[in-house]
């Protein structure tokens, strides 16, 4: 007999995960009793405290917090009212922060990894998100913290660069994942007709069906890797490029996660600031934000491009094409 195409998708129109997926996920309750080393380590027991921030800004409300992210999301007065999170974490790769060892056991670097998911997860709203910017070395724990907390897993992105480390041992690092989890996956922010982008079928392959279609002819959702003109690490002789900061992230991949996963007016979460490109994208994008940062010189960075500087590379996100190829002609 032939296979049969699945076409249960939990949503409307399509391009999301597949029922199965997501109601495997939802119905195993058994992720709680999975056990990870950072379990071996003590959680951290943040002070119950009236915090205010560093920096704040209105139209849309925008507000910097200095300090270790534990603390401050602990006793952040919008709990439970976040929609959207982007969280961008130190990965104990030894990078020399200011206030913050990178460099820790493993298992305490675990645990701080929860205690801060935890925190988030605390802070988002019923119908909130969170992504998670994570390599290889720990992507597979966050995976399994979300889902023993409950949280169900929507995508699994991956951000690819080619502008990689050069290296002869191994195989040269050109990705990072980009884990997007909810807390409902029924009930979430997802437009995905404001980030669609030319799809291959029209570029590359003439396929009349996809100017047949009702809306968005020639146009798709991106797929789950992202790559492109300004897709690549921040460096250098990049107009984005802040001075001083490790691994900042394009504004083109903000923009993708924001406009995807909140609405205009919605509060936007960064717990890493960094050089500030969250709140930057989500204050050109019309979003309320914060963002926390234990570096008091990264902070005061991220606030001089949150509030003067502002987006270089609005709207560059979305309309144009990824294709890997040219025009196919025969
Ligand atoms: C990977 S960078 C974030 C880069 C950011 N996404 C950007 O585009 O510029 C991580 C940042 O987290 C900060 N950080 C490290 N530990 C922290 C903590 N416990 N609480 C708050 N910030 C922390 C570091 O100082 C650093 O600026």
């Amino acid at each position: 007999m032939p296979e049969h195409k699945n076409k249960n998708f939990d949503r409307p129109g399509g391009y999301s995960t597949p029922l199965g997926s997501i109601a495997s996920q939802r119905h195993n309750e058994n992720y709680e009793d999975v056990t990870l080393l950072g379990d071996q380590a003590r959680p951290h027991l943040p002070e119950r405290k009236h915090i205010s921030p560093t920096h704040s800004l209105s139209h849309p409300e925008t507000s910097l917090y200095i300090g270790d992210c534990r603390e401050v999301l602990a006793n952040l007065p919008e709990k439970g009212a976040v929609d959207l999170i982007f969280a961008d974490p130190p990965f104990n790769w030894d990078v020399p922060y200011e206030n913050w060892s990178d460099d820790m056991p493993r298992s305490v670097f675990e645990r701080f990894t929860f205690d801060w998911l935890d925190l988030c997860i605390d802070s988002l709203s019923p119908t909130g998100a969170i992504w998670v910017n994570i390599p290889d070395d720990t992507a597979a724990e966050v995976v399994l913290h979300l889902k023993r907390r409950g949280l169900i897993m929507v995508n699994w992105c991956v951000w690819h660069f080619r502008f990689g480390q050069y290296r002869e041992g191994s195989f040269i690092m050109s990705k990072v994942h980009a884990l997007y989890f909810v807390k409902d996956p029924v009930n979430r922010t997802w437009n995905s007709d404001a980030i669609l982008e030319l799809s291959d079928r029209a570029t590359i392959y003439n396929d009349k069906r996809t100017q047949e279609k009702g809306k968005n002819k020639g146009m798709r959702v991106p797929m789950d890797v992202w790559y492109g003109k300004y897709w690549g690490r921040v460096q250098g002789n990049s107009r984005e490029r802040r001075h001083g900061h490790h691994n900042q992230i394009p504004e083109v991949y903000l923009e993708r996660v924001i406009l995807a996963c909140s609405n205009e007016g919605d509060l936007v979460l960064d717990p890493f600031a960094g050089s500030g490109t969250t709140s930057t994208v989500a204050r050109a994008h019309g979003r309320r934000s914060i963002s926390i940062e234990c570096s008091e010189v990264n902070a005061a960075s991220a606030w001089e491009r949150i509030s003067t500087i502002g987006m270089i590379r609005k709207n560059c996100s979305f309309g144009q094409s990824s294709a890997i190829h040219k025009k196919r002609t025969t």
